[in-house]
């Protein structure tokens, strides 16, 4: 059976309070289905809130290029460690409103792997670099997240070959505005090996949907 890997993106989003109350609706849904892997990426304020009890695995959103020490403000891939097992690197907001350059992402590919942190690798088409031992690639076309507008299923497919032809990839999902509704025509393409779905993730009924009609 074809691999299937579904991570939400919170990003900026959910207080504490608000946290919990998604949590407790989504523990409600159902049973969640064995054949998919499923990760959900949360600020790094609600780590600790969910790691006991989220019933899939947990990742953060970003990681600091450097070690610990001296560095204001960062979170270094060590802590991260103690509390999730994923992390984001190379998302569209974070090159484009914080300046991430392909060298800064590879400093934090390196930190994240040193102490065994699993890796989600956004990109936004074939050419973008990818750094070795990245364990999942994301496909995420700027123009798609956040807007409503989806790539197509056939486009999406085709760029994720061309990137695992290049790269040496074996696993890549899509990304960009994906929906309980659009998730299987992308689940249907041969190359596709899931989704990392941003706002559908927001609401504990439409993600369990999104995680169900992508898995059937
Ligand atoms: P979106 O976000 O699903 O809200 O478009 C996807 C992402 O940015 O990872």
């Amino acid at each position: 059976m074809k691999s299937l890997f579904i991570a939400g993106n919170w990003k900026c989003n959910k207080t504490m309070v608000e946290a919990r109350d998604w949590l407790a609706a989504f523990k409600h849904q159902g049973n969640l289905p064995v054949n998919a892997i499923l990760v959900l990426c949360v600020p790094y304020t609600l780590l600790n809130v969910l790691k006991a009890e989220l019933p899939v695995a947990l990742g953060a959103q970003n990681v600091s290029p450097f070690p610990d020490g001296a560095y204001t403000g960062e979170v270094s891939a060590k802590m991260i460690k103690e509390l999730a097992d994923w992390v984001i690197i190379g998302h569209s907001e974070r090159r484009k409103y914080f300046g991430e350059t392909d060298e800064v992402l590879k400093e934090k590919v390196m930190r994240a792997k040193e102490v065994g942190l699993k890796i989600i690798y956004c990109v936004s088409d074939e050419k973008t670099v990818i750094p070795h031992d990245v364990d999942i690639v994301a496909y995420e076309p700027v123009w798609a997240i956040g807007t409503g507008k989806t790539d197509t299923p056939e486009n999406a497919n085709h760029v994720i070959e061309m990137i695992k032809k290049q790269w040496r990839v074996t696993t890549i999902i899509y990304g960009g505005s994906v929906t309980a509704e659009n998730v299987a025509s992308f689940m249907r393409e041969p190359s596709i090996d899931g989704v990392l779905p941003g706002g559908a993730s927001l609401n504990p009924e439409t993600f369990f949907q999104l995680i169900i009609h992508a898995s059937s």
